[in-house]
């Protein structure tokens, strides 16, 4: 089984690559999942550009037959993804919103984290978009809080 573990942060100086590394590292081959770490940033893609819906799969840009490719050829997900502004980070629903059909059916797991609650907030947000892509999310979920005690606000 392929398991993708999808960084969903890309700004500069993003604690996302670390946090997935922890977690990529702590499947267990015993479980039967083949771990790999999908970048984001490096995946690369522009805001939305296709002029067809994707459910239609008349994909005109490289870009997105790459990264139908990638998500076709994972079996599951866990979204490593931060808070941003109480929600989900925004590269992460362009790159949901490319594709259609190659997210159906599969399940999907969350690390979130974030500075005022874990992130929680954004994996209940995200939940609704997922289902509608007939993905399974997973209620079990590594909630990762970035708040230090010299935090004295937000
Ligand atoms: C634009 C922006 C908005 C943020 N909003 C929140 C928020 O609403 N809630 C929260 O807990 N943390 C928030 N944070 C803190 C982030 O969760 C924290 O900086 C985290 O490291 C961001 O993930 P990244 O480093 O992978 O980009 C925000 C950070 C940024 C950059």
């Amino acid at each position: 089984m392929k398991l993708h573990v999808v960084i969903a942060s890309t700004r500069p100086g993003r604690v996302g690559p670390v946090i997935a590394d922890w977690f990529a590292d702590q499947v267990r081959p015993e479980l039967g999942f083949d771990a790999d770490i999908i970048d984001l940033a490096d995946v690369g893609l522009p805001l939305l550009d296709e002029p067809h819906h994707p459910a239609e799969q008349r994909y005109l840009q490289q870009h997105t037959r790459s990264w139908s490719a990638s998500v076709t050829a994972a079996d599951a997900f866990v979204l490593v993804m931060p808070e941003y502004n109480v929600g989900y980070a925004a590269p992460l629903k362009n790159a949901l919103d490319y594709l259609y059909s190659e997210w159906h059916h599969k399940p999907v797991g969350f690390v979130s984290y974030g500075r005022t609650s874990a992130g929680l907030r954004a994996v209940e947000m995200i939940k609704p978009v997922l289902i509608s892509l007939k993905m399974i999310p997973v209620h079990q979920a590594v909630s990762i809080s970035l708040r230090s005690r010299l935090d004295v606000d937000g």
